[in-house]
């Protein structure tokens, strides 16, 4: 990559070393701008002393908890990039529930909208240890596919900020009966529902959660100009469609309604997506897909509304 001066290349593993230097001479990188170390990865950060780096890639097995709070050591303190990578994706999506507390200080939900909900856990848990040693973090990216979840922040030194980012953080209570869903913003909330508003239902409840933006509409414009600007850009296709979900993502409501299942629920078959969206926007309201999952659509309407179309064009 362009303008890049030296690359510090870190694994515990003898054999992941000697892996790194094969690959640095497949892809033709000049090895005297790599520096290459087996250290465990916190004595590698808490080694870092005088210039910080501009970007630290954490990409462990499993969860990346043990390794984030050195992170902040190392990084630029303003302006720094830090990529985290999570793929114990079954802790984070509610599937091995019990770990998550224990990990990301966090309750998982295993409800249809898990995945999107299960990368906001792992964000509250960077931005809480950023915090912890004032720092806020800004959120640029986030990509969630099969195994694993990746999180893109910068960091800005600020305890006003960092105070701030308290605000962006938040609670989910889900109703199994209805699929009601309440959003509490606040780390600390005055209060929280204690049964479904709605329908009297037994609420599920998740979090804290980063219930802030998890993209930066000019980072993912830059990253599609990238994609479209090199002609042999790998997957180009498959690359786009991504950051095009992810901005419609980035425009739409948190979270969504997951159409399959609440077909199931209610004994329907599933309707074509454009006709959904035909449905909603001739009643006014708005429809965005996720890359978080694709059976999910984001809309402003009620759960019964999206119900009551999903009933009339499975009439029709
Ligand atoms: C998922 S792999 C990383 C793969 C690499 N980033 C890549 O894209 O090819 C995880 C790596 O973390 C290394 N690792 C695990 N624990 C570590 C630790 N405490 N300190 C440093 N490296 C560690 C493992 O040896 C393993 O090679």
């Amino acid at each position: 990559v362009n303008g890049i001066d030296r690359i510090y290349a870190n694994d515990l593993s003898p054999a992941a070393y000697r892996q790194i230097i094969q690959n640095l001479a497949l892809n033709g990188v000049d090895p005297d701008r790599v520096k290459l170390s087996t250290k465990e990865a916190n004595v590698f950060f808490l080694e870092r002393q005088g210039e910080k780096f501009d970007y630290i890639d954490i990409d462990p097995f499993g969860t990346p908890v043990p390794f984030l709070f050195n992170a902040f050591h190392a990084i630029k303190p303003r302006g720094g990039l830090i990529g985290v990578t999570a793929t114990d994706t079954a802790v984070l999506h509610g599937a091995h529930a019990k770990a998550c507390p224990l990990k990301y200080g966090a309750q998982p939900l295993h409800v249809p909208f898990m995945k999107e909900f299960g990368a906001r856990i792992l964000v509250q848990w960077i931005q809480a240890t950023a915090a912890s040693q004032g720092f806020s973090i800004d959120v640029k990216a986030v990509l969630s596919q099969a195994h694993f979840i990746k999180v893109f922040v910068i960091v800005i030194a600020s305890r006003t900020r960092a105070s701030q980012d308290l605000q962006n953080v938040g609670w989910v209570q889900f109703c199994g009966q209805c699929w009601n869903t309440i959003i509490t913003r606040g780390r600390f909330p005055a209060r929280l529902e204690g049964e479904c508003p709605a329908c009297g239902g037994t609420l599920e409840l998740g979090g804290p959660a980063w219930l802030g933006h998890l993209y930066d509409a000019q980072f993912l414009q830059r990253m599609m100009d990238a994609c479209t600007g090199i002609d042999s850009f790998p997957q180009q296709v498959e690359t786009l469609k991504i950051l095009q979900l992810m901005k419609q993502d980035l425009e739409g409501p948190l979270l969504g309604i997951h159409i399959p299942k609440l077909c199931d629920k209610l004994n329907l078959s599933g309707p074509a997506f454009p006709a959904i969206r035909q449905e909603l926007e001739n009643r006014g309201f708005c429809y965005f897909r996720s890359h978080f999952d694709p059976l999910i659509v984001k809309t402003d309407a009620a759960v019964p509304v999206m119900e009551e179309i999903l009933r009339h064009l499975n009439e029709k």
